[in-house]
């Protein structure tokens, strides 16, 4: 049903294969607990993540529509703002970043560095703005003032996060849930990064009609429970009203957001302590914002019996260039 539904939309083809579901063996052994990681950081597109799944929803409909420019907004070390800015490239289309500075730092790195170096390379015009609080309001101006100077802009929200957007991890879903079925396994849970939502909704709802007992639980980045719960819920039931389907009863959002102190964007000890473990047990990189914070959850969360039996998948969403930008982080 969510296959057929799912299948009446544009896609731009960016994914070839699936991305792989992979078992974590020395992680694994470490934790007592099998360990699987969904590769959605090697998707194609400039060094990879999951806003890659996202634009090609974004990217077809801004096409259909007869977009010259692309335009979206972002921390200053944003991953969706770079794949946005390289599909832009690769499109032949103009693209426009309005970007914050979430920490507040002059560091050089964070401020040139990583995302942000590569914004350049994609010749991706970029506005610095004092804060994205009313960022919708903030893109709907960018794109008046575009539109006022002959371009026609395609406005794509923070994180990709629309209806739209959340297309792609709704695809994703249907993948994983294929992909879990060949295992033959009874998975405890599916642990992701939730931040703008679009990844933890979208993906909730492709696995919602094979897997509905499967808990997947967001670990935030940047919110408490109670903020961010209204927005997965939210984005979910429009997400499903854009599908013309009714959220299972099932549909049940569970948030975890013991892991992203001090903020958004800040690394925390535990976040280290994770990016540390998995690079140097299984060459695997994670990043300070988002999938290291998310894997510091899985592992407590195995630590202090959060799940229940059975191996555990982490969806890895990308982000490891923003390593770059923290790079004195390991060495205090
Ligand atoms: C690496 C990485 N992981 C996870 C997320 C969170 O995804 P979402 O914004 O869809 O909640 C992001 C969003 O920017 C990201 O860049």
């Amino acid at each position: 049903m969510i296959k057929q539904q799912l299948s009446r939309f544009n896609r731009m083809e960016l994914l070839g294969a699936p991305t792989a579901l992979e078992k974590l063996q020395r992680l694994s052994a470490w934790a007592g607990r099998d360990i699987y990681v969904k590769r959605d950081d090697t998707t194609t597109l400039a060094l990879g993540g999951n806003k890659v799944r996202k634009l090609e929803y974004l990217a077809a409909d801004a096409l259909a529509q007869g977009a010259d420019t692309l335009i979206t907004a972002g921390g200053l070390q944003s991953n969706h703002a770079r794949q946005t800015a390289a599909l832009a490239a690769q499109l032949g289309l103009g693209c426009v970043v309005l970007l914050e500075n979430p920490l507040g730092t002059n560091d050089r790195n964070y401020l040139h560095n990583g995302n942000r170096l590569l914004l350049d390379l994609f010749d991706a015009k970029v506005e610095l703005v004092e804060n994205l609080d009313n960022a919708d309001d903030q893109l709907h101006a960018l794109a008046a003032r575009l539109r006022n100077s002959g371009k026609k802009p395609y406005l794509v929200p923070i994180g990709g996060s629309s209806p739209v957007g959340a297309l792609g991890y709704v695809r994703a879903g249907l993948e994983l849930a294929e992909q879990i079925k060949l295992t033959g396994l009874d998975f405890a849970a599916v642990v992701l990064a939730s931040g703008s939502a679009g990844t933890h909704s979208g993906l909730a709802i492709g696995l919602s009609e094979s897997l509905p007992k499967l808990p997947v639980v967001g670990v935030t980045v940047s919110r408490s429970d109670e903020a961010q719960r209204p927005k997965v819920q939210g984005l979910a039931e429009r997400t499903a009203e854009l599908l013309g389907i009714n959220l299972p009863s099932s549909f049940k959002v569970e948030l975890w957001d013991e892991y992203f102190a001090p903020g958004y964007g800040a690394p925390n000890a535990g976040a280290l302590a994770a990016i540390k473990l998995v690079a140097s047990q299984e060459g695997l990189l994670l990043d300070p914002v988002y999938t290291g914070k998310a894997m510091a959850g899985l592992l407590d969360g195995i630590g202090r019996n959060r799940f229940d039996d059975g191996p555990i998948i982490f969806l890895h969403t990308g982000g490891a260039p923003a390593l770059f930008a923290y790079p004195d982080i390991f060495s205090g």
